[in-house]
């Protein structure tokens, strides 16, 4: 089923090969358009219901045998998109695709019109992506050109950032560190502070703060702190196709989220996962623009009625990263 490619040796799959790369595009698009109807409307159900219609209708137009392995929740707690849906247009006859999707990263930020919500969305090879339950994850992720091992989760936050530093042949304090801006950052924020760093404090959407390690531009080094167990799995996909490190731990609240964990087949709980368990083998990763941020534009409407979309769609086997930008017209 694979062969070998020279991108770092992850093996092409002839099974993601028979479902067109920038198919994934059309989809993230038509999420991110339905989504950015909603944008700054304060509502922040109907932002991400509109996104999971859009983005589950185009995924059945796809001749595929999808399954969801990280979706919108439980089947008991989402009508749509939930964990274990099957997708696509040939289910039990098509080539057999595992997904990871969030049709609307950032139902907040789309609520309030802040920067950075997008329509992301990962394929692999059936079996290739961990299914991780909705509990947090606590992530740490650098960019490219790193040692390997430069990071790591059981090390302390001063430690991790000493040695990026250290690699990169600067001071501790010269290192910019993107955290979520939550309560239970305090610790983290504080301790980073005390060195110097920079903190790029984000409302919201830990996708993106990740893939922004792996930017120049965005002139962040780091990402650390705990934020979606989901959004992990598509992060880590997407730095398979980019480079850079990422490490991942679930973190788990309750009895009820662990028994959740051994549900989907998670039996050493306190595991730090890297890259290669989070998105295995090949794998594709999409996203699209709902509003402007540090990786892709937002959809704008145009005085005659056109939309224009912004997305990227990588691939690890090949480390092709391709940049979108669609202009959707009005038929007629
Ligand atoms: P939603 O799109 O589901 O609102 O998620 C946004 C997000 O900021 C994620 O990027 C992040 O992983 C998670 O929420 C963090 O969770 P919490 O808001 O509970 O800290």
């Amino acid at each position: 089923m694979s062969e070998t490619s020279s991108h770092g040796g992850t093996p092409v799959s002839q099974v993601l090969d028979r479902v067109l790369v920038l198919e994934m595009v059309r989809v993230t698009e038509a999420a991110a358009i339905n989504a950015a109807k909603l944008i700054g409307r304060g509502d922040e159900k109907a932002a991400d219901q509109a996104a999971v219609e859009a983005m589950r209708a185009a995924l059945n137009e796809l001749y595929m045998d999808g399954t969801v392995v990280i979706g919108e929740g439980e089947r008991d707690e989402a009508p749509m998109l939930f964990i274990g849906e099957k997708v696509g247009s040939a289910i039990g006859t098509g080539p057999r695709i595992d997904i990871a999707l969030d049709p609307l990263e950032g139902t907040t930020i789309t609520a309030k019109a802040g920067p950075n919500a997008l329509a992301v969305l990962a394929i692999a090879e059936e079996g290739c992506l961990l299914n991780a339950p909705d509990v947090y994850m606590e992530k740490l992720a650098v960019g490219p050109g790193y040692p390997e091992g430069v990071i790591d989760l059981d090390k302390s936050p001063s430690e991790n950032v000493k040695a990026v530093a250290k690699a990169k042949g600067v001071e501790p304090a010269d290192i910019i560190v993107c955290v979520l801006d939550r309560p239970r950052h305090t610790a983290l924020i504080a301790e980073l502070r005390a060195l110097g760093c920079g903190v790029q404090l984000i409302p919201d959407g830990d996708v993106a703060g990740v893939i922004a390690t792996t930017n120049d531009d965005t002139t962040i080094d780091l990402y650390m702190g705990s934020g979606g167990a989901p959004e992990g799995v598509l992060a880590a996909a997407a730095l398979r196709c980019v480079g850079g490190q990422f490490k991942g731990r679930l973190l788990f609240r309750n009895e009820d989220e662990k028994a959740r964990a051994r549900k989907w087949g998670i039996t050493d709980l306190n595991k730090q996962y890297d890259l290669s368990e989070l998105a295995k083998g090949d794998c594709i990763f999409a996203a699209t623009g709902v509003t402007d941020g540090s990786l892709l534009a937002g959809v704008k409407r145009r005085k005659d009625g056109t939309l224009t979309t912004e997305s990227v769609v990588m691939r690890a086997s090949s480390g092709t990263v391709r940049w979108v930008k669609g202009e959707h017209r009005k038929p007629g």
